[in-house]
């Protein structure tokens, strides 16, 4: 358990310090996004989808947007985990319907042609909008600034666009193993450079977004998940005191555990798969648990969303716990939905 003792009045930063509040504080990954008219009708205005991740105000309205409707106890910077490689100097597009598309680094020479000498320049309208939101949000509601994990920005980076089973990202890991470790260092030091900067523009928690965590085998986990995630946790806890980390090691199973216990994360967040009891056994006790609704029970609405919602109250709502989804929000998920979940939380007593 986290020792910290959090004097915030926030509780969102309450239970990530350790405290079990009934109801637990909730927030829903991708919770800005295409199931909102109003996001539809910002993102029309931004332009490309890029476009409106480095425009400040309205990347800041879009974070706002569901706070106003269902009054969440945390806002998510809005922006996405590419804006790295992007800022690093890859081609990075998102096209409609098909998700990014990159020109993908497979060779030293493609590595050579990306650097950190323009990170901050590039991704300084993201800390423009991390400082508006701070003044902006209620003054209950945490800011939380996140960014992708180094394994999951470089399946990205080196396959050129998502992928269902990692080929080039895997065959370069196994094969290259040199060339891979280059692209992990300059990720690492890349992602910990920016998060640093989210928190000094107003960032009060962080979550390192692991998707493809699930896809490695043992001992490519610890080295490659866990290993950059501890970095990125001992950089924030030696530079930025007090601020804490969430760790969304997606699909790790059993590994989660051992995610918890050598990264030394604050707040884990679990995905759908993972047994509310053993997590109450097995992670909870040493650190916040956040999750773990699957999102399509948002989908369908109705006594199945209720009792899911019930079910995974009942086991974490015990100890330090944060309510959220297994995963993001997806497009289809009616905004009423979202409604009944918020007052449904928000009404729980234990
Ligand atoms: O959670 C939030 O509300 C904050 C914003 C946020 C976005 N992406 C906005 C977004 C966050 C935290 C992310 C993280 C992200 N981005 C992850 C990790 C979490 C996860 O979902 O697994 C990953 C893997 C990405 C990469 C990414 N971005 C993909 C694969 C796609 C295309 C798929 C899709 O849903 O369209 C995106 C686009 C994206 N990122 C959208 C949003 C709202 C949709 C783009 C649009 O509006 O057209």
């Amino acid at each position: 358990m986290s020792t910290s003792i959090s004097t915030s009045t926030k509780p969102f930063l309450r239970a990530l310090a350790g405290e079990t509040l009934t109801p637990p504080p909730f927030w829903l990954m991708r919770q800005a996004g295409r199931y909102l008219p109003e996001y539809r009708a910002t993102r029309t205005e931004a332009g490309s989808f890029l476009d409106l991740c480095y425009n400040p105000a309205l990347a800041t309205e879009v974070t706002l947007q569901p706070l106003r409707r269902y009054g969440f106890d945390a806002a998510i910077l809005f922006s996405d985990i590419l804006v790295i490689p992007d800022a690093l100097g890859q081609q990075v597009a998102f096209r409609e319907g098909e998700g990014p598309v990159l020109t993908p680094i497979r060779s030293a020479m493609d590595l050579d042609g990306l650097d950190l000498s323009g990170l901050h320049d590039h991704l300084a309208p993201v800390y423009n909008t991390v400082s508006n939101l701070s003044k902006a949000i209620p003054a209950a509601t945490a800011l939380i600034g996140f960014a992708g994990a180094p394994w999951t920005v470089a399946t990205y980076m080196i396959e050129g666009s998502g992928s269902k089973d990692f080929a080039k990202a895997k065959g370069m890991m196994f094969g290259q193993p040199e060339l891979f470790g280059r692209l992990m260092a300059l990720l690492t030091q890349a992602t910990g450079d920016y998060l640093i900067r989210q928190i000094d523009s107003g960032a009060e928690a962080i979550q390192i977004f692991d998707t493809w965590a699930g896809a490695l085998p043992e001992d490519q986990f610890d080295r490659w998940v866990i290993g950059p995630t501890r970095q990125l946790v001992e950089r924030i806890r030696a530079e930025r005191p007090g601020i804490p980390v969430i760790g969304f090691p997606r699909q790790a199973g059993y590994l989660y555990k051992r995610y918890v216990a050598e990264t030394k994360v604050s707040g884990v967040s679990l995905d759908p798969s993972v047994p509310l009891d053993w997590a109450a056994a097995e992670l909870q006790p040493h650190c916040t648990v956040q999750g773990n609704l699957d999102p399509l029970l948002l989908v369908a609405g109705g006594e199945a969303l209720d009792s899911g919602i019930d079910r995974v109250l009942r086991v974490l709502g015990k100890g330090p716990f944060i309510f959220n989804l297994g995963h993001g929000i997806v497009p289809p998920t009616p905004p009423d939905n979202v409604a009944r979940l918020a007052e449904r939380v928000k009404g729980w007593r234990g």
